[in-house]
């Protein structure tokens, strides 16, 4: 019997790079300059360099960076603020702890990313900002999003999260609004081994405040000086240190996500429902996310065969209980609430092997057909 195959396994990418990391710790512990230290600022840099941003502020986790970011707007009580109900909880957290109203819209059917026309109709004139996620690798579609913001200015952030290198029209991801937060989470296309997360912006102001509120609101130059509401947000040294190694090979582990995701797709053929691509946008494939009605039943059959799976993710944001408050009802978000109900994530990260993804497709294919002899 071949070993469990996990939905994400890290252990693959380590082993190559396990000198350099190890080595780098220990030049990082060896220095010991671990507040904002030296990989932190060389990252910063590379990262703002690499999105085409002016400035990049590392932070503690992507969470982190959604919420520093609403707090450097002013976002607060009687604001709204716009983002899809198919996506991680993270930003409805930030949007509650600033006190602001989040307004939820579907996910288009054939993206999954934040509908364009229901977020225009959804802006009303309390609305600060729309935060769309490029979710599973794939960029949403910026252009409309930012044309229907900028005129009545409305912030857009965005979260990138799940799409660290991605590309939009030629642009990359978290250099597109006019701010972005990334989580670095180990599991992320991009991460250290531990939390981590960065925030990207072109506005001085914005950057200032951040940079200030990671610190506990006091200016680098002036410690004890607790300016405005702060907090303790710093990218770690260590975290950072990683992350530049990791950094340096994002490209090539990104091809082979695309280059996996093909095959994938290759091979399932129309047994189930498989991520389109577009011809304007280059995904990261942060996971690969098929659809089908049998999902229940599938997911225990790949477990049956020793495959790990997932579900990105099981509940919208209106119909979770932290969101009870707001007053949303099941049935107001059709396509995200039928996709939650379907949708797949198969093992997915650059370290695979062929046979592997040739098992996984053959066991998904066989266990379709067996639902559903007909096919
Ligand atoms: C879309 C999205 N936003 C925000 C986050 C939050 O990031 P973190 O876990 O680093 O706080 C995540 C990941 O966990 C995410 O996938």
């Amino acid at each position: 019997m071949a070993e469990r195959l996990k939905l994400v396994d890290l252990r693959r990418q380590y082993a190559p790079l396990r000198e350099e990391i190890l080595a780098t710790i220990d030049g990082v512990l060896t220095d010991m300059n671990l507040n904002l230290g030296p990989n932190t600022r060389a990252f910063e840099q590379e990262w703002a360099e690499f999105c085409g941003t002016k400035y990049a502020r590392g932070v503690d986790n992507g969470t982190d960076a959604l919420q520093l970011a609403l707090y450097a707007y002013g976002i607060g009580k009687g604001d709204e603020v716009i983002t899809p109900v198919n996506t991680f909880v993270a930003i409805v957290e930030a949007i509650l702890a600033v006190g602001a109203t989040p307004v939820f819209v579907d996910c288009d059917p054939a993206t999954y990313n934040i509908d364009i026309e229901q977020t225009r109709a959804a802006i009303t004139s309390h609305t600060k900002m729309i935060v769309p996620v490029h979710l599973y690798g794939l960029a949403a579609d910026m252009d409309p999003i930012l044309e229907m913001a900028r005129p009545k200015g409305i912030i857009v952030l965005e979260d990138c999260s799940q799409a660290q290198g991605a590309q939009y029209k030629g642009r990359r991801v978290g250099g597109i609004g006019d701010s972005a937060a990334f989580s670095l989470y180990y599991t992320k296309n991009l991460g250290g081994y531990g939390e981590a997360g960065i925030f990207n912006t072109n506005d001085d102001e914005i950057a200032k405040k951040v940079d200030m509120m990671r610190q506990h609101g006091a200016q680098p130059t002036s410690r004890y000086l607790h300016e405005i509401l702060g907090f303790n947000s710093r990218l770690d040294e260590i975290q950072a240190a990683i992350i530049r190694i990791k950094f340096r090979h994002l490209a090539e582990y990104n091809a082979q996500r695309r280059h996996w995701a093909g095959r994938y797709t290759e091979l399932l053929g129309d047994t189930v429902v498989t991520p389109k691509r577009f011809p304007g946008y280059e995904e990261v494939n942060y996971v690969y996310v098929i659809r089908t009605p049998q999902r229940d039943a599938l997911k225990a059959k790949l477990l049956e065969a020793d495959i790990e799976s997932g579900i990105h993710y099981p509940i919208p944001l209106h119909l979770l209980p932290v969101t009870a408050d707001l007053g949303y009802k099941k049935g107001q978000f059709p396509v995200a609430e039928q996709y939650a109900q379907e949708i797949l994530s198969l093992p997915l990260y650059p370290e695979l092997t062929d046979a592997e993804v040739e098992r996984v497709a053959a066991t998904v294919i066989a266990s379709v057909r067996e639902f559903a002899p007909t096919r």
